[in-house]
């Protein structure tokens, strides 16, 4: 799976990969899990956050999903470890965006990334940015929590207009584009807007997003490759090692300001039709 060798593919950190059997669309059983945590481990992974999905306003009273993810956890690290995989596995959330995300953090009724109690995983919708986005991402910061938004490359108001992120980032928010987005999985349109994104500081991290050992698998080598062509091999490596890891530890993550997106026009495409 890796291609230039002259690149260094190790030590990579995933902070959004669904390898947690039995919790939502990601690994189905625990053999599944395990294969997909020798494939991220074969592909230079060494930490990887485990992120359900995970919608707080549809809990139900008194369910558990913060102790069942911490078990699951627990439990796939035991088998990881007697199969002789070198990753660490470590507990989060993918958190659909919804009102009143202070609340469930301050309650404990989500997890932050890696429990680091800073950073937290927001999913937004795939056809809009909710009216109240900007306004949680506000309240969130000025809690002391740092919103990661999941990859925004597949968000179609954001397909539309990448700069409209640039609010949220301004706030504080960071971002991460999915490695399959960057490698075409996505389709045309999520690959060149994760590209824009990564060159205009409008996204910092890349992300597996990985469901399965077979069709959405955890790698970040391949995008790795891509994004060292697109931004150099130092910020590409920032991306899927130094910043996710600063993460998971709960460190501070200095980034670039958002550089504002202009799209090519092809106003000459029209002169030279006036003139022919
Ligand atoms: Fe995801």
């Amino acid at each position: 799976m890796i291609g230039d060798s002259s690149l260094s593919m190790e030590g990579f950190v995933d902070i959004h990969v669904h390898i947690l059997p039995g919790l939502d669309d990601g690994a189905r059983t625990k053999g599944d899990a395990i294969a997909m945590a020798d494939i991220a481990a074969k592909c230079g992974i060494r930490e990887v956050v485990a992120t359900p999905h995970v919608d707080p306003s549809c809990l139900p009273p008194g369910c558990s999903q913060v102790e069942a993810i911490r078990r699951a956890v627990d439990s796939l690290q035991e088998s990881i470890d007697s199969c002789g995989i070198s990753i660490q596995v470590m507990p989060g959330m993918e958190i659909a965006m919804t009102p009143g995300l202070v609340a469930y953090l301050t309650r404990g009724a989500v997890i932050p990334v890696s429990d680091s109690g800073k950073y937290v995983l927001v999913e937004l919708p795939f056809q809009t940015i909710p009216s109240y986005a900007e306004e949680e991402i506000f309240n969130m910061a000025a809690h002391g929590y740092i919103p990661i938004i999941a990859h925004p490359e597949r968000n179609a108001e954001v397909i539309r207009n990448p700069n409209i992120l640039i609010p949220f980032l301004n706030a504080g928010a960071l971002a991460h584009v999915n490695a399959g987005s960057l490698m075409g999985r996505a389709g045309q349109r999520p690959q060149e807007i994760a590209e824009i994104l990564l060159r205009h500081g409008l996204a910092h991290i890349i992300a597996s997003d990985g469901h399965s050992a077979t069709s959405r698998q955890p790698g970040l080598d391949r995008a790795f490759e891509i994004a060292s062509r697109l931004v150099g091999e130092d910020k590409a490596l920032r991306m899927v090692r130094d910043i996710p890891l600063a993460i998971t530890l709960g460190e501070d993550v200095h980034v670039n300001e958002p550089e504002v997106y202009q799209a090519c026009r092809k106003w000459w495409r029209f002169r030279r039709k006036e003139g022919s």
